[in-house]
Protein backbone atom coordinates (compact mmCIF):
# COMPACT_ATOMS: atom_id res chain seq x y z
CA UNK A 1 0.00 0.00 0.00
CA UNK A 2 1.23 3.36 -0.78
CA UNK A 3 1.57 6.21 1.87
CA UNK A 4 -1.20 9.16 1.38
CA UNK A 5 -0.35 12.67 1.66
CA UNK A 6 -4.04 13.60 2.40
CA UNK A 7 -4.40 11.30 5.13
CA UNK A 8 -1.35 11.83 6.77
CA UNK A 9 -2.72 15.52 7.07
CA UNK A 10 -5.82 14.56 8.25
CA UNK A 11 -3.64 12.53 10.85
CA UNK A 12 -1.96 14.95 11.71
CA UNK A 13 -4.52 17.53 12.08
CA UNK A 14 -6.43 15.35 14.74
CA UNK A 15 -3.78 14.61 17.09
CA UNK A 16 -3.36 18.67 16.98
CA UNK A 17 -6.74 18.81 18.87
CA UNK A 18 -5.19 17.61 21.50
CA UNK A 19 -2.76 19.89 22.48
CA UNK A 20 -4.04 22.50 25.18
CA UNK A 21 -3.05 26.21 25.81
CA UNK A 22 -0.34 26.35 28.59
CA UNK A 23 0.99 22.39 27.44
CA UNK A 24 4.99 21.49 26.60
CA UNK A 25 4.31 20.20 23.89
CA UNK A 26 7.30 17.74 21.64
CA UNK A 27 8.09 17.83 18.14
CA UNK A 28 8.37 14.59 16.43
CA UNK A 29 9.78 15.01 12.51
CA UNK A 30 8.78 13.41 9.16
CA UNK A 31 6.22 14.61 6.62
CA UNK A 32 2.92 13.48 9.11
CA UNK A 33 4.44 15.40 11.33
CA UNK A 34 5.21 18.19 9.16
CA UNK A 35 1.13 18.71 8.78
CA UNK A 36 0.80 19.17 12.66
CA UNK A 37 3.53 21.62 12.86
CA UNK A 38 2.28 23.66 10.39
CA UNK A 39 -1.30 23.29 12.22
CA UNK A 40 0.35 24.33 15.65
CA UNK A 41 1.89 27.53 14.51
CA UNK A 42 -1.38 28.74 12.69
CA UNK A 43 -2.99 27.83 15.68
CA UNK A 44 -0.54 29.76 18.01
CA UNK A 45 -0.27 32.97 15.21
CA UNK A 46 -4.42 33.03 15.63
CA UNK A 47 -3.81 32.79 19.76
CA UNK A 48 -6.52 29.94 20.16
CA UNK A 49 -3.09 28.43 21.20
CA UNK A 50 -1.40 29.91 23.72
CA UNK A 51 1.56 29.45 26.28
CA UNK A 52 3.13 27.01 24.18
CA UNK A 53 6.35 25.59 24.65
CA UNK A 54 7.77 22.87 22.58
CA UNK A 55 10.96 20.42 22.47
CA UNK A 56 12.07 19.33 18.94
CA UNK A 57 13.07 16.00 17.88
CA UNK A 58 15.75 16.97 15.11
CA UNK A 59 17.20 20.20 13.61
CA UNK A 60 14.66 19.86 10.82
CA UNK A 61 11.41 20.53 12.93
CA UNK A 62 13.47 22.91 14.75
CA UNK A 63 14.14 24.75 12.01
CA UNK A 64 10.45 24.84 10.72
CA UNK A 65 9.20 25.04 13.77
CA UNK A 66 11.26 28.73 13.99
CA UNK A 67 10.14 29.77 11.02
CA UNK A 68 6.43 29.08 12.62
CA UNK A 69 7.52 30.99 15.45
CA UNK A 70 6.84 28.18 17.95
CA UNK A 71 8.43 29.20 21.11
CA UNK A 72 11.05 26.26 21.74
CA UNK A 73 12.44 25.62 25.21
CA UNK A 74 15.05 22.58 25.53
CA UNK A 75 15.39 19.88 28.80
CA UNK A 76 17.34 22.62 30.55
CA UNK A 77 13.73 24.40 31.16
CA UNK A 78 11.12 21.70 31.58
CA UNK A 79 12.12 17.62 31.52
CA UNK A 80 8.30 16.41 31.12
CA UNK A 81 6.65 17.13 27.96
CA UNK A 82 2.54 16.96 27.78
CA UNK A 83 2.08 15.59 24.89
CA UNK A 84 4.11 14.72 21.66
CA UNK A 85 3.00 14.14 18.48
CA UNK A 86 4.66 11.85 15.85
CA UNK A 87 5.09 9.85 12.94
CA UNK A 88 6.00 6.50 12.23
CA UNK A 89 7.28 4.35 9.29
CA UNK A 90 4.96 0.52 10.80
CA UNK A 91 2.67 0.20 13.53
CA UNK A 92 1.52 -2.87 14.87
CA UNK A 93 -1.93 -4.22 16.82
CA UNK A 94 -0.33 -3.31 19.94
CA UNK A 95 0.74 -0.24 19.36
CA UNK A 96 4.56 -0.44 19.07
CA UNK A 97 6.25 0.88 16.13
CA UNK A 98 9.23 1.01 13.74
CA UNK A 99 10.63 4.42 13.39
CA UNK A 100 13.44 6.20 12.37
CA UNK A 101 12.81 6.96 8.58
CA UNK A 102 14.18 10.34 8.55
CA UNK A 103 17.28 9.42 10.77
CA UNK A 104 15.51 11.59 13.83
CA UNK A 105 14.72 8.25 16.24
CA UNK A 106 17.22 8.94 18.67
CA UNK A 107 16.06 12.47 19.54
CA UNK A 108 12.10 11.40 19.03
CA UNK A 109 13.28 8.13 21.65
CA UNK A 110 14.54 10.65 24.29
CA UNK A 111 11.40 12.83 23.72
CA UNK A 112 8.69 9.77 23.78
CA UNK A 113 10.36 8.88 27.20
CA UNK A 114 9.59 12.03 28.44
CA UNK A 115 6.10 12.34 27.71
CA UNK A 116 3.13 11.78 29.69
CA UNK A 117 1.38 11.11 26.05
CA UNK A 118 2.85 9.96 22.72
CA UNK A 119 0.13 10.19 19.91
CA UNK A 120 1.30 8.49 17.19
CA UNK A 121 -0.01 9.63 13.37
CA UNK A 122 0.14 7.71 10.25
CA UNK A 123 -1.51 6.75 7.43
CA UNK A 124 -3.42 3.87 7.06
CA UNK A 125 -0.74 2.26 4.88
CA UNK A 126 1.25 1.93 8.10
CA UNK A 127 0.03 0.12 9.73
CA UNK A 128 0.50 -4.46 9.61
CA UNK A 129 0.14 -7.13 11.86
CA UNK A 130 3.61 -7.61 12.84
CA UNK A 131 6.50 -5.34 12.60
CA UNK A 132 9.18 -5.73 10.21
CA UNK A 133 6.71 -7.01 7.52
CA UNK A 134 7.24 -3.58 5.37
CA UNK A 135 10.60 -2.20 7.10
CA UNK A 136 13.36 -2.76 7.93
CA UNK A 137 14.49 -1.58 11.71
CA UNK A 138 16.69 1.55 11.31
CA UNK A 139 19.96 1.12 13.96
CA UNK A 140 21.69 3.90 14.29
CA UNK A 141 25.92 3.41 15.08
CA UNK A 142 28.87 4.83 15.59
CA UNK A 143 30.77 5.67 12.86
CA UNK A 144 34.03 4.30 14.83
CA UNK A 145 32.32 0.84 15.27
CA UNK A 146 30.08 0.84 12.58
CA UNK A 147 31.81 -2.25 10.09
CA UNK A 148 31.53 -4.48 13.83
CA UNK A 149 27.82 -3.56 13.90
CA UNK A 150 26.86 -4.70 10.36
CA UNK A 151 28.74 -7.65 11.36
CA UNK A 152 27.01 -8.28 14.57
CA UNK A 153 23.62 -7.76 13.28
CA UNK A 154 24.69 -10.26 10.39
CA UNK A 155 25.18 -12.54 13.57
CA UNK A 156 22.09 -12.30 14.23
CA UNK A 157 20.59 -12.56 11.19
CA UNK A 158 19.86 -9.23 10.13
CA UNK A 159 20.54 -7.57 6.90
CA UNK A 160 21.94 -4.48 7.20
CA UNK A 161 22.72 -1.69 5.13
CA UNK A 162 24.32 1.61 5.32
CA UNK A 163 21.65 4.00 4.71
CA UNK A 164 23.25 6.43 2.09
CA UNK A 165 22.55 9.86 0.13
CA UNK A 166 21.92 9.98 -3.65
CA UNK A 167 25.73 11.09 -4.12
CA UNK A 168 26.58 7.29 -2.04
CA UNK A 169 28.06 9.75 1.26
CA UNK A 170 26.83 8.22 4.13
CA UNK A 171 24.10 9.76 6.11
CA UNK A 172 24.97 11.62 8.99
CA UNK A 173 22.27 11.98 11.47
CA UNK A 174 22.17 15.00 14.15
CA UNK A 175 24.05 13.20 16.70
CA UNK A 176 26.75 12.27 14.13
CA UNK A 177 26.27 8.64 13.84
CA UNK A 178 25.57 6.72 10.67
CA UNK A 179 22.42 4.66 10.36
CA UNK A 180 22.40 1.09 9.25
CA UNK A 181 19.26 -0.56 8.43
CA UNK A 182 18.24 -3.87 8.99
CA UNK A 183 16.12 -6.21 7.62
CA UNK A 184 15.37 -8.70 10.20
CA UNK A 185 12.05 -9.52 8.09
CA UNK A 186 8.77 -10.24 10.28
CA UNK A 187 10.07 -9.88 13.93
CA UNK A 188 8.49 -12.47 16.03
CA UNK A 189 9.25 -11.21 19.03
CA UNK A 190 10.21 -7.49 18.94
CA UNK A 191 11.12 -7.42 22.90
CA UNK A 192 13.91 -9.44 22.30
CA UNK A 193 15.40 -7.78 19.77
CA UNK A 194 15.87 -4.66 20.82
CA UNK A 195 17.23 -6.22 24.18
CA UNK A 196 20.02 -7.72 21.96
CA UNK A 197 20.46 -4.62 20.07
CA UNK A 198 21.09 -2.34 23.44
CA UNK A 199 23.52 -4.69 24.83
CA UNK A 200 26.04 -3.32 22.02
CA UNK A 201 28.14 -0.42 22.86
CA UNK A 202 28.24 0.70 19.13
CA UNK A 203 24.56 0.56 18.65
CA UNK A 204 23.34 4.22 20.12
CA UNK A 205 20.10 3.35 19.66
CA UNK A 206 17.08 1.76 17.22
CA UNK A 207 14.10 2.66 15.65
CA UNK A 208 11.75 -0.11 17.50
CA UNK A 209 9.40 2.16 19.68
CA UNK A 210 7.99 -0.83 22.33
CA UNK A 211 5.18 0.36 24.75
CA UNK A 212 5.30 4.45 24.46
CA UNK A 213 3.06 4.98 22.21
CA UNK A 214 -0.48 6.17 23.89
CA UNK A 215 -2.49 6.36 20.80
CA UNK A 216 -2.33 5.94 16.75
CA UNK A 217 -4.43 8.00 15.05
CA UNK A 218 -4.79 6.79 12.12
CA UNK A 219 -6.30 8.13 8.54
CA UNK A 220 -7.60 5.82 5.41
CA UNK A 221 -10.34 5.48 2.98
CA UNK A 222 -12.46 4.59 6.09
CA UNK A 223 -12.12 8.00 7.64
CA UNK A 224 -10.17 8.73 10.91
CA UNK A 225 -9.85 5.94 13.50
CA UNK A 226 -8.39 6.27 16.96
CA UNK A 227 -6.50 3.23 18.19
CA UNK A 228 -5.45 3.35 22.07
CA UNK A 229 -4.10 0.12 24.01
C1 LIG B 1 11.89 10.19 11.57
O1 LIG B 1 13.13 9.65 11.87
C2 LIG B 1 10.88 9.14 11.64
O2 LIG B 1 10.80 8.41 12.81
C3 LIG B 1 9.51 9.58 11.18
O3 LIG B 1 8.68 9.97 12.22
C4 LIG B 1 8.94 8.43 10.45
O4 LIG B 1 9.93 8.01 9.54
C5 LIG B 1 7.66 8.76 9.72
O5 LIG B 1 7.94 9.59 8.66
P1 LIG B 1 6.86 10.06 7.61
O6 LIG B 1 5.77 10.72 8.39
O7 LIG B 1 7.60 11.01 6.73
O8 LIG B 1 6.38 8.86 6.86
Amino acid sequence: MTQNTEFKKQAAEKAVEEIESGMVIGLGSGSTFYFALQKIGSLIKTGELKDITAIPSSINSEKIARELDIPLITFKEKQEIDITIDGADEVDKYLNLIKGGGAAHLREKVIAQASKKLIIVVDESKLSEKLGTNWAVPVEVLQFAYPLEQKFLESINGKPTLRVYQTGEPVITDEGNFILDTNFGIIQNPFELAEKLENRAGIIEHGLFLRLTSKVIVAGNDGIKILEK
